[in-house]
C-alpha cells in the first residue's frame, strides 16, 4: 500500500526549521518560523508563565479529562481578553468559547464545523495569507478562494480591491480575516477600514472568521482587539480563533481557542453543541496544562499586569529590530528603500525579497527565510544584524 507513494513536499515554514537544524554552519540564522527570540537568540519562558506553573503544580489535584469544550474559567478569560467584558456580545451572552490545541487546532475545528453545517461554503482568504491556512481549510473540505489584500508595489493595503471582491461573495461563504499583525504582510486595516469591511460582510450575509494569533504584538492588548470588536459589533455571527503561542510564549503547549459569536444567547447554546460534536470527533477534549497557565495569569490582576509588561517588551524588541534592520541595510550600502518595514506590525516583515534571493541567502549564507520573502523580525538580534544585512545586500 505504501511502496508506490511519493513523498509529500516539505512544509514551507516548519520545513525550514527542520533544514535549519540540519545546517552545520555555526553562524546560521533562522528567520523562518514565527517564534520569538530574545536579544540572545533564545525563546524564553515568560516569568508570569513560570509563576503560574509553580502555582499549578501545588494546586493540581487531578489529571482527569476536561469537558469537551475545555475549562469554563479559560473560556471566560479568553472572551475577556479577545472582546472585553464590556463588549455587547459578552454582556448579551452571545459568545461561547471552546479551548483548542493551538490556533491551528481552533482553525481546523472552525473549518470542520462550517463544512458540516454548510457543505458548499467557500472560504475567502487574503492574498497573500499564512501558508498553513490553505492546508487547514482544504483538509476540512472547504473550497479555497482569495480576495486582494496587498499591493506589492506600493506596499499598502488594496482596500478598494478587497471591498469590491467581498461585495460579490455569495451569502453563507466564510471570509477569513487576520485580527491584527497580518501574516505575512504586517499590514492591518485602520478602524474605519474595519468598519467598512464588517459592514460589507454583514450586507452580504457572509460569516467572518477571525484568526487572532498576535494580540498585543502590534500596539497593545486592548488596541489590537479593536478590529475584532468592530466585526463582532456589526456582524451578527462571527468565529474568532485565538492562539497564545506568541503572546504567552506557549508555542509547544498548543494553547488556543475558538469563540463562537451567535445572534442570540439561545442560538449560541444550540450552535455550540455542534462545535462540541466537532471536537469530540477530532481530539475528544483538549489538553489541560497550557490553558490552565493562561487562565491563571489572566485571572490574577497582578499577574495579568506583569504579563502585559512582558508582551510590551516583546513588541518593543521586535520594533527596535525593524529600525536597526533598515538602518543597518543602509549602512551596508543598500540603495533600495526598505523603510516600509518599520511600519509593518507584528513578528513579520514582508520584505519583497524574491524566491531566488531567499534561496541564495539559504544556500550561500545559511540564512533561512520563508520563500514568499517573509522574514521573522523576532529572530533578528543586535548580534546577527551585521551578518544578516551584509548577506541581504549581496543578493539584491
Ligand atoms: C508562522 O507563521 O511562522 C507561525 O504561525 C508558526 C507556524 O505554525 O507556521
Amino acid at each position: 500500500m505504501f511502496e508506490q507513494i511519493q513523498a509529500a513536499p516539505p512544509d514551507p515554514i516548519l520545513g525550514l526549521t527542520a533544514a535549519f537544524v540540519e545546517d552545520s554552519n555555526p553562524d546560521k540564522i533562522n528567520l523562518g518560523v514565527g517564534v520569538y527570540q530574545d536579544k540572545n537568540g533564545k525563546t524564553p519562558v515568560l516569568d508570569t508563565v513560570r509563576t503560574a506553573e509553580e502555582r499549578l503544580v501545588v494546586a493540581k489535584t487531578t489529571r482527569s479529562y476536561l469537558p469537551i469544550e475545555g475549562s469554563r474559567e479559560y473560556g471566560a478569560a479568553v472572551q475577556d481578553l479577545v472582546l472585553g467584558a464590556e463588549h455587547r456580545v459578552v454582556r448579551e451572552k452571545r459568545a461561547a468559547t471552546a479551548q483548542a490545541p493551538g490556533g491551528t487546532g481552533g482553525l481546523r475545528v472552525a473549518g470542520d464545523f462550517v463544512h458540516k453545517l454548510r457543505p458548499n461554503a467557500k472560504i475567502w482568504m487574503s492574498d497573500p495569507t499564512w501558508a498553513n491556512h490553505d492546508n487547514i481549510f482544504k483538509a476540512a473540505g472547504l473550497e479555497l478562494v482569495s480576495y486582494p489584500y496587498y499591493n506589492a508595489e506600493s506596499k499598502r493595503l488594496r482596500l478598494e480591491g478587497m471591498i469590491a471582491a467581498l461585495k460579490k461573495i455569495p451569502e453563507g461563504d466564510v471570509v477569513l480575516l487576520h485580527g491584527c499583525c497580518h501574516n505575512p504582510t504586517g499590514l492591518d486595516p485602520t478602524p474605519d477600514q474595519w468598519r467598512e469591511i464588517a459592514q460589507t460582510l454583514k450586507d452580504r450575509g457572509a460569516l467572518p472568521l477571525i484568526d487572532f494569533a498576535y494580540q498585543g504584538l502590534s500596539t497593545g492588548i486592548v488596541e489590537d482587539r479593536e478590529g475584532t470588536g468592530i466585526v463582532a459589533e456589526v456582524c451578527p455571527e462571527v468565529l474568532i480563533v485565538s492562539s497564545f503561542s506568541k503572546n504567552f510564549g506557549l508555542y509547544g503547549e498548543r494553547v488556543g481557542a475558538l469563540t463562537l459569536v451567535a445572534s442570540s444567547a439561545e442560538a449560541r447554546a444550540n450552535i455550540f453543541t455542534h462545535i462540541r460534536a466537532t471536537i469530540r470527533a477530532n481530539y475528544s477534549n483538549p489538553p489541560t496544562h497550557g490553558a490552565a497557565i493562561v487562565a491563571t495569569i489572566l485571572g490574577d490582576p497582578a499577574l495579568r499586569a506583569q504579563w502585559e509588561g512582558e508582551v510590551a517588551e516583546i513588541r518593543d524588541r521586535i520594533n527596535n529590530m525593524r529600525t536597526l534592520f533598515v538602518e543597518t541595510l543602509q549602512k551596508k550600502g543598500v540603495k533600495r528603500d526598505f523603510s516600509f518595514i518599520t511600519s509593518q506590525k507584528g513578528m513579520f516583515s514582508f520584505s519583497g525579497l524574491t524566491e531566488d534571493q531567499v534561496q541564495e541567502l539559504r544556500d550561500k549564507h545559511s540564512i533561512y527565510i520563508v520563500g514568499s520573502g517573509r522574514i521573522n523580525v523576532a529572530g533578528m538580534t543586535p548580534g546577527n544584524m551585521d551578518r544578516l544585512c551584509e548577506a541581504v545586500a549581496s543578493v539584491l
